[in-house]
């Protein structure tokens, strides 16, 4: 099914109000889960809404936060967004890290309890509209083998980064730091499809091919990538005083509770640094020369991080943006919820 960006809006935002979320507050989640979809990033996008609203309608997330912003030194701050919804929350937040960064060249806001945020690019991306850079990190729930372990202790801990050049040009690089998502899990055992034994472990720890023995998932590039998930584990979760590694909330374990979530922005000003002009010319030069790089056997051209994504975007923006039929289906249901994540552990079906 596609659908134009206004109206995937409009069936989220209905759904999430229905289910609980203030119209401002179901809005903001809506832009942020559009965005995903346009860029193709389906995992974060319309296909989130039915456990948001699973989770809203059994309290799990705040209606009617208290958001409290404290800036606690010339360049840092903490955001306390009080178990609201983390999407609306992370963007306020950033709106307050891109003021502070104009001013003082540097802008560090550390996210206090909040719920999933959804796909970082899109507060990363607000930062470089801005003619900032902008870096954001946050917790995930634990799935994660620390490197040479054989049970989970961090989660997917994702990274996300945004540098403008000239005119619309832009750097957008977000990843989670493990090889593969959960739901390429689920794909693989809905279609009884082996996966590559450089995703997951099994019980034991060993890795494996079979997607209904995975016990957790593997960090990308092993101790590097052990070592980049704790790095955002210590800046968005130990460094705001929140509970940290496995101690951190499960997505599916208990709905009725709120999460409790970290993240971090820093935003940097390149006119303190290189000057604007400068910079954005060497961001340009920079996308063109990796464009320019002979492409090895198999690819048609070397990308720039978010290349695709914002080709796909533009392309959406004309043609319509792809939904599910299912993920459609429910969006236009009375259905608020099916009560299918509750109680399902870390690793749910
Ligand atoms: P991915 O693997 O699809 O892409 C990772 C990065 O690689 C992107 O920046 C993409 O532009 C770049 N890329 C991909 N193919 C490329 C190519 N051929 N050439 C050049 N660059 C290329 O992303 P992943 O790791 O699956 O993450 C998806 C989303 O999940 C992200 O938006 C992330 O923020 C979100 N996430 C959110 C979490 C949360 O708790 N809020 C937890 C984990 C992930």
């Amino acid at each position: 099914m596609k659908l134009t960006r206004k109206e995937l809006t409009e069936l989220i935002k209905t759904k999430l109000n229905k289910a609980g979320l203030t119209e401002d507050h179901a809005e903001g989640v809506a832009d942020v889960l559009v965005h995903a979809d346009a860029r193709g990033v389906h995992s974060h996008g319309a296909m989130r809404v039915e456990y948001y609203a699973e989770r809203i309608a059994k309290g799990g997330i705040n209606t009617s936060p208290v958001f409290k912003f404290e800036k606690t030194g010339p360049a840092s701050a903490i955001y306390d967004g009080d178990n609201g919804v983390g999407h609306v929350v992370a963007d306020l937040a950033m709106d307050e890290a891109i003021k502070m960064a104009k001013e003082t060249g540097i802008a560090i806001v550390g996210v206090r309890r909040i719920s999933h945020s959804g796909a970082l690019s899109y507060f990363v991306e607000k930062a470089a509209n801005e003619n900032l850079i902008g870096i954001s990190l946050c917790q995930s729930d634990p799935m994660v083998v620390p490197y040479g372990g054989a049970e989970p202790y961090y989660g997917t801990n994702p990274i996300a980064f945004a540098a403008p050049g000239n005119g619309d040009d832009k750097i957008l690089f977000d990843m989670a730091t493990t090889v593969q998502a959960w739901g390429k899990i689920l794909h693989a055992r809905s279609k009884n499809e082996p996966i590559s034994d450089t995703w997951a472990v099994d019980g034991n720890g060993e890795p494996t091919t079979d997607p209904f023995a995975v016990n957790a998932l593997l960090p990308i590039a092993g101790p590097k990538g052990y070592g980049l998930m704790m790095m955002v584990d210590v800046l968005s979760g130990i460094l705001l005083g929140l509970p940290f590694g496995n101690k951190v909330s499960s997505m599916y374990e208990d709905l009725t509770e709120h999460r409790n979530l970290g993240q971090l922005h820093i935003v940097i000003n390149p006119e303190y640094f290189t000057g604007l002009t400068n910079f954005k010319q060497s961001i340009t030069n920079t996308m063109t020369d990796l464009n320019n790089i002979k492409p090895a056997p198999g690819f048609d051209q070397v990308s720039y991080p978010g290349q695709r994504s914002a080709a796909r975007e533009k392309e959406n923006e004309k043609n319509g943006i792809d939904i599910v039929d299912d993920v459609y289906n429910y969006l236009i249901s009375d259905v608020i919820h099916n009560d299918a994540y509750d109680n399902k552990g870390a690793f749910a079906k």
